[in-house]
């Protein structure tokens, strides 16, 4: 019996494990840029006064079901569900907002002014795999709970502009704004909709027709060509909206032009959740094929109070970070080279007792905050580690061998300028920090 439990004949060789179709691994310059998105959008959150908030990767199955819609795509197809030891239905979390709404009610969090949270992380959906779709992807997402104002919607979208311009992919993008409407004025949209849809429907896809009655708006975001071509003469949201819903509308593209964010105006933009009042939105590239999408969301009123909890109005959006990292190697192709393992390397005569003083001194570097690297490999030749150092992005190698040594001494080469000086080791740490390599 191996260790996974499959028995083995003597001998046999081992099927190789590979990654689960739709996920991903990060390394390297991958790793980098991941990482750079989730800074500038940590940066951006900062500056709006947005908190973090950490909720679990699986919930209760009905959480989903109940807010999401059953209707939609992503309950009543594109979900992990599976039963615990217990029975119980749990469900990995397709996308943040949701969770957050749980932990609110369940935490009876008081909002007293407006309640401005972030998470990140991974979420997961099983669709068909394809560039910029996977089953396990990432999001970074906020949400804000208690104004019902436009402007709350303006500055939701304001940070995602934000963040889209940190990193240098504004331009890359075109914001999509419509109003799908409120409880008041949608059922009047509804049955002209459904009416456009009944005479149409001998032109519409399966999953389309079986939704005319059940929940027709999803109907528009259906991605198949011929349903879309159809759907460009449905009748527009617009021209059904109520007082209300029109002005919020009206504020809130006046409020992103005065504050110079461009927006198109969607009329059959519908999102593919239920729990969207009024404003629907979405930077869209056309750099990534069809999944062109990569900020998305809107306001969503109801779903508190659906879900338990007080009647509190709240807006938000989610990103995709997979999305964003392929727009930001658009802008520059990655290279592994740009990532360095560590600001300093160190590089030893290859003798035992020198290559402890290289431990003790790399250890003593990074109890100093300098990112260091040492070789940890016996018997390799200086030529040899010179090259890996080169190799590594070091901004500085530091040379420990014997007549250095002897002295008390290392000798640092600035790998920009290729200026090699001795120094007295206890005097390392500050000709680091003079040639610019920062501590953390
Ligand atoms: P969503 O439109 O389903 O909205 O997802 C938001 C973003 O997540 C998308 O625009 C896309 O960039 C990314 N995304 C979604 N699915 C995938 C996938 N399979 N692979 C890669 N990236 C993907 C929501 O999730 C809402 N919770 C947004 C929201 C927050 N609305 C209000 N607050």
């Amino acid at each position: 019996m191996g260790k996974d439990g499959q028995s083995r004949r003597p001998g046999a060789t081992l099927s190789l494990i590979q990654k689960v179709r739709g996920t991903r691994d990060f390394f390297g310059a991958d790793e980098a840029l991941f990482a750079r998105v989730e800074s500038a959008a940590l940066a951006a959150f900062r500056r709006y006064g947005i908190r973090q908030v950490r909720t679990p990767i699986f919930e209760e199955t009905s959480l989903f079901t109940r807010s999401i819609g059953e209707e939609t795509d992503i309950v009543s197809k594109e979900m992990y569900t599976f039963a615990d030891r217990k029975g119980r239905s749990l469900s990995l979390r397709p996308e943040g907002t949701a969770p957050v709404v749980r932990f609110l009610i369940e935490e009876k969090i008081q909002i007293t002014d407006t309640l401005k949270v972030f998470y990140l992380g991974p979420m997961f959906r099983y669709d068909r795999p394809q560039a910029g779709r996977y089953r396990q992807f990432h999001q970074f997402g906020i949400e804000y709970f208690g104004a019902a104002s436009a402007a709350a919607d303006a500055e939701v979208i304001a940070v995602g502009r934000s963040l889209l311009a940190k990193l240098g992919i504004e331009s890359r993008t075109r914001l999509l704004l419509n109003s799908v409407g409120c409880p008041a004025c949608r059922p009047a949209y509804m049955e002209k909709l459904q009416s456009f849809l009944r005479a149409r429907s001998a032109e519409l896809c399966e999953d389309c027709r079986g939704r005319i009655d059940a929940n027709p708006l999803r109907c528009l975001d259906c991605k198949r060509e011929a349903c879309a071509k159809t759907y460009e003469e449905s009748p527009k949201i617009s021209s059904t909206l109520c007082d209300a819903c029109r002005r919020h509308d009206e504020t809130l593209k006046e409020l992103l032009a005065d504050a110079g964010i461009a927006f198109a105006a969607a009329d059959r933009l519908v999102r593919g959740l239920d729990y969207y009042v009024r404003t629907v939105f979405e930077f869209v590239t056309s750099d990534l094929g069809a999944q062109d999408a990569v900020i998305a969301g809107g306001r969503y009123d109801g779903l508190v109070k659906s879900l338990g909890g007080p009647d509190v109005p709240a807006t938000g959006f989610a990103g995709g970070i997979e999305r964003l990292i392929e727009l930001l190697k658009l802008n520059a192709p990655a290279s592994d080279a740009q990532v360095s393992a560590g600001d300093v390397y160190l590089v030893s005569a290859d003798s035992p007792e020198l290559r402890r003083k290289a431990f003790r001194l790399t250890e003593r570097l990074r109890s100093e905050g300098f990112s260091s690297v040492l070789p940890l490999l016996d018997g390799k030749s200086f030529k040899s580690q010179f090259r890996a150092a080169d190799k590594s992005g070091a901004r500085a190698v530091v040379i420990l061998g014997e007549a250095e040594s002897e002295k008390g001494c290392v000798s640092v080469k600035n790998m920009s300028s290729g200026e090699q000086v001795e120094i007295a080791e206890p005097d390392l740490p500050r000709l680091l920090e003079t040639m610019g390599v920062p501590r953390s």
